[in-house]
């Protein structure tokens, strides 16, 4: 589940947190199979948290998503022991928390774990830099060191110049901002978020989970986000929990849960969910048609592309000399969106396109080497990005080549994605048309 070598920084075993006067009677074998409800029923206690167990990779966003009730708060809060969890473990960076004395959690709530709530409770009388560091103040940081501290986070967060405003000048957007400054302030590894957007308008919560995703591409904390909003948890996840009635029913990536959904729970949370929000280019880009390699010359990639080219030319069934070789000196056919990728010799490494005009340019004149002939594609899509990321990057592209190179993260070569592949993508992924994903 995790995705980064050695422990993962925070495992959580076997949780349970029972709400009431007796916990661990809930916790004998008698009750504790119970359901919720007839828990609730019989015993007039809540089970807020059932046998929760999950692992947060080191900076990796793990969200935590389910309807009101299902223990999202009781299990952000357990993590602090801002609750005190009924049984269980909560293992940071290997060390259980819950076995930590009330000076060590001190600590731990300081310098190692920052939380930010739905409303962040500023104080109204302290202008924002000392809101902002407020945390170090706490820590008995002297006060130069509190305020360079506190200018750098509100930047951080995009609230450079509103250092001496007091908080009733900023709004609700900018002071969840000045919550998240707070909360970096002491530079924690771990963040833990509750619904941190959720009173916020459309438009500036969609600012802010955008603001997120670029800190956090900075600043690889790792974050356990709670949310009810399944958009968001696919915006900002790398694993997303779903919990129902104190218990975890699935985990995954968002890819995982909304194109395999463990039960009904699930999916009914999914079933609306635009699959182009999801998917990676890769689901729907195809083999590089035409390649050829850089040491390979003008000549051979010019039959590449007349042999496997579906422009108007046809090198097999319209060959330009009667002899079946296509004496290129003379071609002059070539459609100007036809084209091949060019890669290095044994590393599959993007170089750059070759037209097939450009080819047959150099065969004419003699050249050797396609080097100099190379042309950069408008556009390279990333097989992870997603295909609404893709669609982006499209909408306004003329098509000059009909193809588009798709180049993974170490710059080799690894598709393609043609016009016709994007039209395709536009029509089967439109809302309500179900798409074969597996
Ligand atoms: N202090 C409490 N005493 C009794 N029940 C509680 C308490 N806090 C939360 N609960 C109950 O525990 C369940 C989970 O609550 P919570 O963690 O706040 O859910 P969520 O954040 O997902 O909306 C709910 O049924 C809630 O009523
Ligand atoms: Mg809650």
């Amino acid at each position: 589940m995790s995705q980064g070598t050695g422990r993962p920084e925070v495992e959580v075993r076997g949780l349970w947190k029972v709400f009431g006067r007796h916990p661990e009677r809930i916790l004998t074998s008698e009750w504790r199979h119970k359901s919720r409800s007839e828990v609730q029923a019989e015993m007039g206690h809540v089970i807020a948290l059932r046998d929760v167990s999950f692992d947060v990779a080191m900076g990796e966003t793990f969200v935590v998503m389910g309807l009101s009730g299902s223990g999202k708060s009781t299990l952000v809060r357990c993590l602090l022991r801002l609750i005190e969890p009924s049984e269980g473990q909560v293992l940071v960076d290997g060390e259980d928390i819950l076995q930590y004395s009330s000076s060590q959690l001190t600590q731990f709530r300081r310098r190692k774990a920052g939380m930010i709530f739905q409303r962040f409770a500023l104080m109204p009388h302290r202008n924002i830099i000392d809101n902002a560091a407020f945390g170090l103040e706490l820590q008995g940081v002297d006060k130069r060191v509190r305020l360079k501290r506190g200018g750098e986070v509100l930047e951080l967060v995009g609230l450079a110049g509103w250092e001496c405003n007091m908080p009733h000048e900023l709004s609700g957007g900018m002071q969840q901002r000045v919550g998240l400054a707070r909360a970096l302030a002491a530079d924690p590894e771990i963040l833990l978020m509750d619904e941190p957007f959720s009173a916020l308008d459309p438009l500036i919560r969609c600012e802010m989970q955008d603001s997120l995703c670029r800190l956090q591409e900075q600043l690889k904390k790792t974050i356990i986000f709670i949310t009810h909003d399944l958009d968001e948890a696919l915006k900002l996840g790398d694993q997303i929990a779903v919990m129902r009635d104190g218990a975890i029913v699935q985990v995954g990536t968002p890819k995982e849960i909304v194109t395999n959904p463990r039960d009904k729970y699930v999916s009914e949370f999914t079933k609306n969910v635009r699959k182009a929000a999801i998917l990676p280019v890769r689901s729907i880009m195809n083999m590089p048609r035409i390649t050829a390699y850089a040491s390979q010359g003008p000549w051979v990639a010019l039959r590449r592309i007349c042999e496997n080219g579906d422009g108007p030319v046809n090198y097999k069934e319209d060959p330009c000399s009667e002899d079946g070789t296509c004496d290129t000196r003379e071609c002059k056919r070539f459609s100007a969106t036809q084209l091949a990728f060019v890669t290095g010799d044994d590393d599959a490494r993007f170089l750059g396109l070759l037209t097939a005009s450009a080819a047959a340019q150099a065969v004419q004149q003699g050249i050797k080497s396609v080097k100099s002939l190379l042309e950069e594609p408008p556009i390279v899509l990333s097989p992870d990005a997603t295909i609404d990321e893709l669609m982006g990057r499209v909408v306004d592209y003329d098509w000059r080549f009909d193809r588009l190179p798709v180049v993974d993260g170490k710059g080799r070569l690894v598709g393609e994605v043609s016009r016709a592949t994007v039209r395709e993508a536009a029509i089967g992924l439109a809302p309500g048309v179900a798409v074969a994903t597996r």
